[in-house]
């Protein structure tokens, strides 16, 4: 059966580097609606001039933007057999949008849970080390109210089947967890 996975978690949470682990493991694409935006941004695409600002400030960009990306990248044929979403859905306007197409409909989701102050470490760590126009303390806070407020009601939209994992530790040791949950789901 094809999977299709939802890595669900706050800004931090470790969603980028498991999405990378998993999808090499379980030979799905890994599809990151922050990359392909950050990419859009780096090329200086028409969409790129239109989410930069909107990104640098910790906001969503809007469902229709990201809805059309997400279906454009999921009607590619390495998609037809299972993908792994990082990033995407982040609202329940997004989610109703892919349920819609029964095709394309998450079969397991993964919330990485990661306590807010480990978040913070991580993601200032991180703009030291690699610059993110969004890892700093007054956009990162931002990222973590519109997380709570936009993204955390999906851990109810999606009641049934969520995986909770623990993301704090190794990278390596938390990857396991994930394998292990879904394995057992
Ligand atoms: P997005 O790129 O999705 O960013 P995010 O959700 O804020 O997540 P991050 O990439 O910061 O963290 P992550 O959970 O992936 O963790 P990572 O592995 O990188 O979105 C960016 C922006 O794009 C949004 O704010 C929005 O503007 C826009 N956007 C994207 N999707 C959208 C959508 N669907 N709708 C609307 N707008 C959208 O790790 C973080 C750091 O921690 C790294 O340095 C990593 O090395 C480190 N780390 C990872 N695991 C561990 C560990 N176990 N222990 C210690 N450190 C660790």
């Amino acid at each position: 059966m094809a999977r299709r996975i939802l890595l669900l978690g706050p800004p931090g949470a470790g969603k980028g580097t498991q999405a990378a682990l998993i999808a090499s493991t379980l030979h799905v694409p890994h599809i990151s609606t922050g990359d392909m935006l950050r990419a859009a941004v780096a090329a200086g695409t028409d969409l790129g001039k239109q989410v930069e600002s909107v990104m640098a400030a910790g906001e969503l960009v809007s469902d229709s933007l990201v809805v059309a990306i997400v279906d454009e990248r999921l009607s590619q044929e390495d998609a037809r057999c299972g993908y792994l979403l990082d990033g995407f859905p982040r609202t329940v306007a997004q989610a109703e949008a892919l349920n819609d197409s029964v095709i394309n409909a998450i079969s397991t989701v993964v919330l990485l849970e990661v306590d807010t102050d480990e978040l913070v470490q991580r993601l200032l760590k991180r703009a030291e080390e690699e610059g993110r126009a969004d890892d700093n303390r007054e956009t990162i806070g931002r990222r973590l109210e519109v997380y709570e407020a936009e993204t955390t009601p999906l851990v109810d939209f999606y009641e049934v089947g969520v995986l909770h994992v623990d993301g704090v530790g190794p990278v390596n040791e938390v990857f396991l967890r994930i394998m292990l949950a879904l394995a057992n789901s």
